[in-house]
């Protein structure tokens, strides 16, 4: 098939990329030319797993390619997708600038009939709009619009897009959904269903999925400070109801609350929608007011375990930068907002992320530049520092494990944001740790 992609952001490029891979001819627009012309020379912009191979590939063997005219990819293409940017607005719903200018220009350029597909994440009944748009400049029987949402995880998006557990395509279009349906059977080969929907079911699937995932974790971290007040241990509880598969093993990691692009974004998305339909969506509501404490309980530990509000003449040192392991994104990442609060309270910070420390340090305060010292490996970051803070599960912080931690500090008092360690073997290597849920070792 030949598909336009419009916008070359993460998800635009990733899933160009794997149509492309599938052995579709592929044209990918963006209006930014300095990155259409690093795209052509085969420079990938973001990090993701596996994609530079494929990229290469498809691009060598012509079926991947890039141009900033809009109206080069549109008349060819079979299906047109768009992945733009919805940024948060100021009122907390999507902002949809981007997506609506492209679909003005949309009508003006469709001769056959081409399906237009909303991939980005938009409030429910953004398809309508865009429909309405194209509907301006061009007979309604040459076009369909179609919602097919991503489930993307960042440092995982090849993986997810190539073998995905479900794809969700929303039309009341039979020629649509058939045409839906051929472009992704190479990717459920294995037997995972395409769910076909109505339109506005599928726009609010994306936001009912991530807010699921959202309370999910949620509840974990409420759990696990409840843990905390009785004596408990959340590992155990976590393997205890996991176990049940109507609740399943996964994203049941309790820790420093969730960040990244999306979640935060979603769930306060999501709670806007209802309410704006007069329904008040409470549950969703307590998310965001736990995960916004959750992000700093970890400073509230340290407070009590020095027993102080005031750090000053401390230095702590901090692992994890950014929101989770394999990205340099620290969007609504934890370590942001700890490190504001530590430096509020006086501490020198020494900091170490693998990816992260450009990202963080474009995003984070003056007063937190001012007063850290980033460093480039992880053992510098333990060189005389009063606690070891870890914000971000990253692999190599695993190892080398519990027991080192004596030789490379004084006196080992670390807070683990993300219970990284055996409770068992801290103890044994004697060292102060202090975890989420589970007792601390002191
Ligand atoms: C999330 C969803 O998982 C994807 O399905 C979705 O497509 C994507 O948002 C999106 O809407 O584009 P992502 O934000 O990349 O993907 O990251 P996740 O791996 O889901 O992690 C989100 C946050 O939850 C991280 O801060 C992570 O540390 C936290 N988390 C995750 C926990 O605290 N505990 C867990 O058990 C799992």
């Amino acid at each position: 098939m030949n598909i336009a992609v419009i916008g070359t952001g993460y998800v635009g490029l990733v899933s160009g990329t794997c149509f492309a891979d599938s052995g579709n001819k592929v044209t990918c627009v963006d209006i930014d030319e300095e990155k259409v012309g690093k795209l052509k020379d085969g420079q990938i912009p973001i990090y993701e797993p596996g994609l530079e191979t494929i990229f290469a590939r498809s691009q060598r063997e012509g079926r991947l390619n890039f141009t900033t005219d809009i109206a080069e990819a549109v008349p060819e293409a079979d299906i047109v997708f768009l992945c733009l940017p919805t940024p948060p607005g100021g009122d907390g719903q999507a902002d949809l600038t981007a997506v609506m200018q492209v679909a003005d220009q949309l009508g003006s350029l469709i001769d056959e009939y081409t399906v237009v597909v909303n991939k980005s994440t938009v409030p429910v009944g953004t398809g309508d709009r865009v429909e309405a748009a194209i509907a301006d400049n061009v007979d309604e029987e040459l076009f369909d619009v179609v919602s097919n949402p991503e489930f993307l995880r960042e440092g995982a998006a090849v993986e997810d897009f190539k073998y995905p557990e479900r794809v969700v395509i929303g039309t009341g279009s039979d020629r649509a959904a058939e045409i839906m349906t051929t472009l992704y059977e190479p990717f459920v080969r294995s037997g995972n269903p395409i769910i076909v929907m109505d339109r506005r079911s599928a726009e609010l699937t994306k936001y009912a999925a991530n807010a699921m995932l959202a309370t999910k974790i949620t509840f974990m971290n409420e759990i696990a400070n409840i843990c905390e007040k009785v004596g408990a241990n959340v590992d155990n509880i976590r393997r205890g109801i996991g176990t049940d598969s109507r609740i399943g093993k996964r994203f049941l990691f309790a820790g420093i609350g969730y960040g990244g692009s999306c979640f935060p974004k979603d769930v306060q998305a999501i709670h806007h929608t209802a309410g704006q339909h007069g329904y008040d969506f409470k549950i969703v509501d307590s998310v965001m007011e736990v995960n916004n404490a959750q992000k700093v309980s970890i400073v509230k530990k340290m407070e009590e375990y020095f027993a102080a509000d005031d750090f000053s003449g401390k230095t702590f040192g901090i692992w994890g930068l950014s929101f989770k392991p394999e990205t340099d994104d620290i969007r609504e990442a934890p370590a942001l907002y700890i490190a504001e609060e530590l430096v509020k309270r006086g501490a020198q910070l020494l900091a170490y992320d693998p990816e992260a420390i450009g990202t963080f340090k474009q995003a984070t305060t003056q007063a937190v530049l001012d007063n850290t010292t980033f460093v480039h490996d992880q053992q510098a970051a333990l060189n005389d520092i009063d606690a070891l803070v870890i914000c971000t599960e990253w692999n190599e912080f695993r190892r080398p494990t519990v027991d080192n931690f004596a030789d490379e500090m004084k006196d080992p008092v670390i807070f683990d944001g993300r219970n990284l360690y055996d409770l068992k073997r801290a103890k044994k290597a004697g060292i102060t740790y202090i975890s989420v849920g589970r007792p601390s070792i002191n």
